[in-house]
């Protein structure tokens, strides 16, 4: 059965004791509650081991080097990821395909190198506005789904998270309609099955990601094929976070 997840991602944003802070915060105030997803966040590589040691929330890196280790200046590798504690990395976010030249092939070598070290891909895909316009966001996501993923393993591929973040929704406070997102989670789980075969498809979890928030997480996860979300802006405080969390 596939997992529902709600995944905040700060990005940039807060400083080691913000973040620390934040962690403790949002666990004593989940405390109580009967949750019906797994939560993650998503921190800066510098908050990693803190929160891991810190919290039981599950922590996700936002990168990992598409190296193993060696003369690679600043970079951070899949296995110093998963030394900290964390057990999953956001990979292939607009932001860092957009900003920091990230490729399909680039994606590929991370997605191996996270895997072999044993975290699970949060795996970001996504159209933007003029490729929606041109009607070719099918074929984008599809494209971006088979040139960094379809070389593995079924047994790999299911280690992976899908996340679908129109690049036009990020940030921006447009969101996909309940029902575009829909139509893309089904045509990403459909691009899995032939693939993979349907179990797979079936047991792969989906997130939306792009301006989601605790006024529409109710009715984006009420759609059977979103899984739940990855979610920027609104993860950043712990009261804008909660009732995302609390859209299942
Ligand atoms: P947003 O970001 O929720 O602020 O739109 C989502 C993301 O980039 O993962």
């Amino acid at each position: 059965m596939r997992k529902n997840i709600v995944a905040g991602n700060w990005k940039m944003n807060k400083n080691l004791q913000e973040g620390v802070a934040f962690a403790k915060d949002l666990e004593a105030a989940l405390a109580g509650k009967t949750l019906k997803c797994d939560v993650i966040i998503g921190t800066p590589f510098i908050h990693l081991a803190s929160v891991a040691s810190s919290t039981k929330l599950g922590v996700a890196a936002q990168n990992c080097a598409d190296k193993a280790s060696g003369a690679y200046t600043g970079e951070v590798s899949a296995a110093m990821v998963a030394s900290t504690g964390a057990k999953y990395v956001i990979l292939g976010h607009s932001e860092r395909r957009t900003y920091y030249g990230e490729t399909d092939a680039i994606l590929k070598e991370k997605v191996l190198l996270a895997l072999a070290n044993g975290l699970s891909p949060i795996f970001c895909i996504g159209e933007t506005k003029d490729e929606r316009e041109k009607n070719v966001h099918f074929d984008v996501v599809k494209k971006q789904t088979v040139d960094a993923l379809f070389e593995l393993s079924a047994e790999d591929f299911s280690k992976i998270v899908m996340a679908y973040e129109p690049v036009w929704a990020i940030g921006t406070g447009l969101t996909a309609t309940s029902a575009q997102a829909q139509e893309m989670h089904a045509y990403i789980r459909q691009t899995i099955a032939d693939k993979y075969g349907k179990e797979v498809a079936d047991n792969t979890s989906i997130l939306y990601g792009g301006s989601a928030n605790g006024g529409n997480a109710k009715e984006l996860f009420a759609c059977p094929d979103i899984d739940g979300g990855l979610i920027g802006g609104a993860s950043l405080d712990v009261e804008k976070f909660i009732p995302v969390i609390e859209g299942f």
